[in-house]
């Protein structure tokens, strides 16, 4: 059973090398025994990192990276020491992703699932924590239990400081949800609609991914990335296919209902972009992609058309990317489609796992983060 399971990734990784060279420009940059989903790091050198948990592996979530000693959890033990029976309103409970906003705090996307497609806790579980990092605590905590349902997927989060609103995509029940950061209040939009449901499962390593039940695994409204002008709004499915909404419509459906009901004819086709593990912005508008069939990254310009930056047999699942202040592309190769979820709870994960880095020659859009 183990053997035949494992014939499939064994193949294609002999297949893969052969086809897939390695591309000197890709650097490694940590060195994990897990697998790490999501990178942010601060000018002064400070690096935080989500560790995905889809290896069977336990322990805390969010963890500041440290040079020359062990990661220490982050913002601290107790956040990221949640079991049954722990307040879920206080505790991590399983996050998806972590960024640094362009306020200079970091951002915590709590699902509120205890693991991959369990039910969310609600209405305690589903929340946004953002922690001060220069006292290292928790500034404030955005309960979600209203606007989320027990099979959501509360995934990524992205900011538009100019009207104070974040956006937040719903990876689980297809929709956005629309954050006013200063209220707390939050409504759903584009709910089912195609361009956040898309009409495939996701696929890696040239197959299409499966859940536990067996049955194909759909990964809904996921990536998404704001303009460096704040004009547009881009989100993808995690089967890919990018489309685009000016953020106008989006900001303006929070306030006005009859909008949010018709929100549907705004956005439009921008990019025709592959299963995807992770995206990120630079301070041009260029959208970083990565291509989870191909093991490469693609680079989409502002008028929608992409190039590939890199294709690398190394890129296996990149995730979540991050820009950094020295022109930096950071890109966690996960290899999540090996994990336990999408493998009937088994890991083919292999040991170690990379986080690499390319040269951009670009900075970060200045409203993602500083
Ligand atoms: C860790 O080392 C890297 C590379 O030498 C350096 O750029 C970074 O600033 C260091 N970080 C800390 C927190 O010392
Ligand atoms: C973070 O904490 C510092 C020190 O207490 C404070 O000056 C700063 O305003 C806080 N930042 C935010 C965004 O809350
Ligand atoms: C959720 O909705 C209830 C009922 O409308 C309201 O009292 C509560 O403040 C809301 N919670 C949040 C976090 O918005
Ligand atoms: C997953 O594993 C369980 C127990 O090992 C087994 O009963 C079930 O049939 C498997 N499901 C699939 C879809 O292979
Ligand atoms: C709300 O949106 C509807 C539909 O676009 C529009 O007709 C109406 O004028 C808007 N209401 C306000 C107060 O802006």
């Amino acid at each position: 059973m183990y053997a035949s399971k494992l014939l499939p990734y064994a193949l294609f990784g002999l297949v893969c090398t052969s086809v897939i060279a390695q591309d000197p420009r890709v650097q490694v940059a940590l060195t994990l025994q897990n697998p790490v989903n999501g990178i942010s790091t601060t000018a002064e050198g400070r690096l935080f990192i989500l560790y995905a948990r889809v290896d069977g592996s336990t322990g805390p979530q969010v963890a500041e990276w440290h040079n020359g000693s062990d990661p220490t959890p982050y913002p601290d033990a107790e956040w990221n020491s949640y079991a049954a029976g722990k307040d879920p309103a206080t505790h991590l409970i399983r996050t998806n992703s972590q960024r640094i906003g362009p306020d200079g705090t970091l951002w915590l996307v709590d699902t509120g699932s205890p693991s991959f497609g369990e039910a969310v806790i609600l209405p305690e579980g589903p929340k946004l924590v953002q922690v001060n990092l220069t006292t290292n605590s928790v500034a404030r905590v955005y309960n979600l239990g209203n606007v989320t349902l027990a099979t959501s997927l509360i995934d990524d989060v992205r900011f538009n400081p100019a009207v104070g609103l974040a956006y937040i995509t719903d990876a689980g029940t297809p929709g956005i949800i629309v954050l006013d950061l200063s209220s707390g209040d939050a409504r759903r939009v584009l709910e089912d609609d195609p361009t956040t449901k898309g009409f495939m499962p996701v696929s890696a390593e040239g197959r299409l991914l499966h859940d536990l039940t067996g049955g194909f695994e759909y990964i809904y409204a996921d990536q998404h990335e704001v303009s460096p002008d704040g004009q547009y709004y881009y989100y993808q499915p995690c089967s890919g296919g990018m489309s685009r909404i000016e953020t106008q419509y989006l900001n303006e459906a929070f306030y006005n209902s009859s909008l949010a009901s018709v929100l549907s004819q705004y956005p439009e086709p921008y990019a025709l972009t592959p299963s995807t593990g992770g995206t990120a912005i630079d301070a041009a508008g260029n959208i970083y992609n990565s291509d989870t069939d191909r093991q490469a990254i693609i680079k989409i310009s502002p008028d929608g058309s992409w190039t590939t930056l890199v294709q690398d047999s190394r890129l296996l699942w990149v995730d979540a990317m991050w820009v950094d202040t020295y022109g930096k592309l950071w890109m966690p190769a996960t290899q999540l489609n090996r994990g336990t979820p999408f493998n009937n709870g088994s890991s083919y994960i292999q040991t170690p796992l990379y986080v690499y880095t390319i040269d951009v020659g670009i900075g970060p859009s200045p409203i993602d983060h500083a």
